[in-house]
């Protein structure tokens, strides 16, 4: 199976390298488009000796003058036949020029005219990564549908400290390999996900939240959307864009995610709670802003459990996957939620662990079942979406072939 590896022009560009031979031992047969800017640190020599194939360099030949009747047309035909475009590196320049939909060399005129996946791995420095063109650039291709595979933090070549390293190769290969095996595997499913967390005023200006910031339910639901479902997303407060194409519910109290979530529940085949619940609630909420001078007790009434009301009202063979976020006996506590709750699956969160904490990138965590209990490492949230998508679905059929199984009779078991 061709891909195409975009190399862009930062430093970085040299792990290119090591990404293309990491992409051949998946037994794919990989192409390198270089912009001019990446050839000023690594040569096309290098990939060339590394692919077996003619490197592509530019939009026009060598001299830089005389269109070649077929490179004119190259961009087209090897849009059509690479199965994913990956830009590793891809630099602040590049992410600007894409989003803009510019078309003045080889890499991006590609970019616009492939019907493949485009997964893009930016590095860059530090500042240039968190400055808002760059962040509002990553929003509109991530809306585009392009995939993202955020840098990682540490010493960056610039000398400084932060986010903008190119993400681990390993990581790159696994979301390629995803992408390029992403079936159609949820095109009879209407998803219900559920995410951020929810808000229980005080008064008119505060209210008793919590740090989730939605970014597992919202990659959850965009994940399960390409896979071909029809994805309802019920969100309480994010600072997150929903997935293009998809129902978006926005609500703000427990209280308003339960109606939500009910109202719909009768259409779902699949509802994925990931949101973090108010367990309470203040019983009153004051009319106007409490006063410093105000003697303050908070009395606290418990909300409704919106997971328990959905294993019971739904329909059979609707499957429920809930979420525990805990910080001290993770597993037993979590276990303990899934028999409680009666849902399916429970994917449990460590949120103990500082590195894979609340309003991270990456996750961990363990896929539960009443039988089963799968690690999921540490990825991004994204590919992580994928893997509990695949667990899901794999308790799916195990459900379905106990079942068929009950329905044989007896004497064709023996
Ligand atoms: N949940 C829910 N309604 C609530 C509270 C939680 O639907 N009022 C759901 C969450 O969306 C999640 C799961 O239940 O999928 C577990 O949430 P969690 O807060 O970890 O569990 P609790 O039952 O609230 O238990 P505790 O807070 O005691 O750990």
């Amino acid at each position: 199976m061709k891909v195409t590896v975009g190399v862009s022009g930062g430093i970085a560009a040299y792990k290119a390298a090591e990404l293309v031979r990491a992409l051949q031992q998946q037994a794919l047969d990989v192409h390198v488009v270089m912009t001019a800017a990446a050839q000023q640190f690594v040569t096309p020599l290098t990939f060339a000796s590394l692919t077996g194939h003619r490197v592509i360099t530019g939009l026009w030949n060598a001299d830089g003058e005389t269109p070649n009747a077929n490179s004119a047309i190259e961009h087209i035909a090897e849009a059509q036949d690479t199965k994913a475009l990956i830009i590793a590196p891809a630099t602040a320049d590049i992410l600007a020029r894409l989003a803009c939909g510019l078309a003045g060399d080889f890499l991006t005129t590609m970019a616009l005219a492939t019907p493949s996946p485009l997964l893009l791995a930016p590095a860059m420095n530090v500042q240039m990564w968190s400055h808002p063109a760059t962040q509002a650039n990553l929003a509109t291709l991530r809306e585009r549908g392009a995939r993202i595979i955020a840098p990682e933090s540490g010493y960056l070549a610039c000398g400084m400290i932060g986010d903008g390293r190119l993400a681990p190769i390993e990581d790159i290969v696994r979301e390629t390999m995803q992408v390029l095996h992403r079936r159609n595997d949820f095109a009879d499913e209407t998803v219900l996900v559920t995410a951020g967390g929810t808000r229980e005023p005080l008064d008119p200006v505060r209210y008793l939240g919590n740090r989730s910031s939605g970014k597992m339910g919202y990659a959850l639901a965009q994940a399960v959307q390409e896979r071909g479902a029809r994805v309802i997303l019920i969100s309480a407060p994010t600072h997150l864009q929903p997935p293009h194409g998809c129902e978006f519910v926005p609500v703000i109290t427990a209280q308003e995610m339960r109606r939500a979530v009910l109202e719909r529940l009768p259409g779902a085949t699949l509802v994925i709670k990931a949101a973090a619940v108010s367990d309470f609630r203040p019983k009153t909420c004051a009319e106007q802003k409490i006063k410093r001078d105000t003697p303050l007790t908070l009395e606290l009434e418990p909300t409704d459990d919106i997971l328990g009301e959905v294993v019971r009202q739904r329909r059979p063979g609707t499957l429920v996957v809930g979420f525990a976020a805990e910080t001290e006996q993770p597993l037993e506590h979590a276990r303990g939620k899934l028999h409680r709750k009666g849902a399916d699956a429970i994917v449990l969160n460590d949120v103990a662990r500082p590195e894979i904490g609340f309003d991270s990138d990456r996750n961990a965590v363990t896929f539960l079942t009443g039988t089963t209990a799968i690690d999921l490492p540490e990825m991004p949230k994204r590919a992580l979406a994928d893997r509990i998508l695949d667990e899901t679905l794999a308790l799916r059929r195990t459900r379905q072939i106990v079942a068929e199984l009950e329905n044989v009779p007896d004497h064709m078991l023996r």
